[in-house]
């Protein structure tokens, strides 16, 4: 069978992308893979202005595609199909995409493939390293923070996620509660290397119960009351103090991850896979205290763990244009009345 080459477009978030992506044996090639940040567009708001992501998705998202295709050496007619983030998202930077995908397909007559960006990122772990169904996915990010058992390109089971904050949302306030610089995660694992995780003793919550629900928004508030503490005893924070505080609170939440993983995992291999797997995405798998609680939790329930490299594990278009490989080999495909979702849960 021919191979599959198909343009995948994501702007649900911070970062207009293009890629070109074609299907492989073991997994895909990646062609090309462009990505806009817009970190410095929000970097004075504190978060993302969903107004102003939605404008820059719109102006920059035709110059990406162009991109995309230039970098892989490849036109519009050389492509099988065009996949786009469909949901979920900021809707405004979300129509941006679909809007551009829908009007190369009206132009080309190339079949349109929505995909779910959650999906896109779940189904990473088979564009990089060919992992077979079922596996478990932990997505961790920003905005994230899911178990998930993924069964085929659009079946997963959702074991449970975060009841209130994501990790990576709560690694930037604590940044920004320590003064640190953004994105959090970061310059907190970096505080955290040279401090003791034993001085601050700070809340692992949920840890009691018995399902794979997770929480951090206690946890933020805990290290607030612990700065406000020694604020008010010595008058101001030292750098020890500040490594302590972030050595403490990264120990959390690596205990909080690594239980509940191990949870998640139990739940998982009650269905005896061949080969189980856990994989993570999110930006958050970056951290590699995180990533070695994972690996010691796997390694000692006889788990493989895998994450994609770092750049495949941010919001990227070649994870989008990979799920829409899977879902158009399938022989599933969208026309153009294509909806764009704020909300689509997997
Ligand atoms: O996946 P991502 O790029 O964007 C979404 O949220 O979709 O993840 C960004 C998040 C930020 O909150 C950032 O602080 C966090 O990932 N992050 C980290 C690390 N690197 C990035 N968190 C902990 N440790 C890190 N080394
Ligand atoms: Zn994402």
């Amino acid at each position: 069978a021919q191979k599959l080459t198909v343009l995948g477009l994501e702007s649900s978030c911070d970062d207009t992308a293009a890629a070109v992506v074609r299907q492989g044996g073991q997994g895909a090639e990646i062609l090309s893979s462009v990505v806009y940040g817009q970190t410095e567009l929000h970097s004075a708001f504190g978060g993302v202005v969903p107004e102003l992501a939605a404008r820059a998705h719109a102006e920059k998202i035709d110059l990406c595609v162009a991109e995309a295709l230039d970098r892989a050496g490849l036109t519009l007619g050389d492509l099988d199909a065009v996949a786009v983030t469909a949901g979920p998202g900021l809707i405004g930077g979300v129509l941006a995409g679909v809007m551009c995908a829908k009007g190369i397909a009206a132009a080309t007559g190339l079949p349109l493939v929505g995909v779910n960006h959650l999906a896109g990122h779940a189904l990473t772990p088979r564009l990089t390293d060919a992992v077979s169904f079922p596996y478990l996915m932990l997505l961790v990010s920003g905005g994230h923070c899911q178990y998930l058992i993924a069964r085929g390109p659009e079946e997963f089971t959702r074991l449970g996620g975060t009841i209130d904050d994501a990790p990576g949302e709560a690694f930037d306030k604590a940044a920004r509660i320590l003064g640190l610089p953004q994105p959090g995660g970061p310059s907190v694992e970096a505080e955290a290397a040279k401090g003791d995780p034993r001085r601050f003793r700070l809340p692992r919550p949920l840890l009691d119960r018995d399902d794979c629900n997770l929480s951090f928004s206690g946890l933020k508030t805990a290290l607030l009351r612990a700065r406000d503490q020694i604020v008010t005893e010595k008058g101001g924070l030292t750098r020890a103090d500040r490594a302590d505080l972030c050595a403490g609170f990264q120990q959390a939440i690596v205990d909080v991850l690594a239980s509940k993983t191990r949870r998640a995992l139990g739940i998982y291999l009650q269905e005896a896979p061949a080969v189980p797997v856990l994989a993570v995405a999110g930006g958050v798998a970056a951290n590699s205290a995180i990533r070695t609680g994972l690996e010691t939790v796997c390694a000692d329930l006889g788990v493989q763990f895998t994450a994609p490299p770092l750049k495949l594990c941010t919001d990227n278009a070649a994870m989008i244009a990979y799920a829409g490989i899977e879902r158009f080999a399938r022989g599933e495909q969208d026309d153009l009345t294509l909806a764009a979702r704020p909300r689509w849960p997997l």
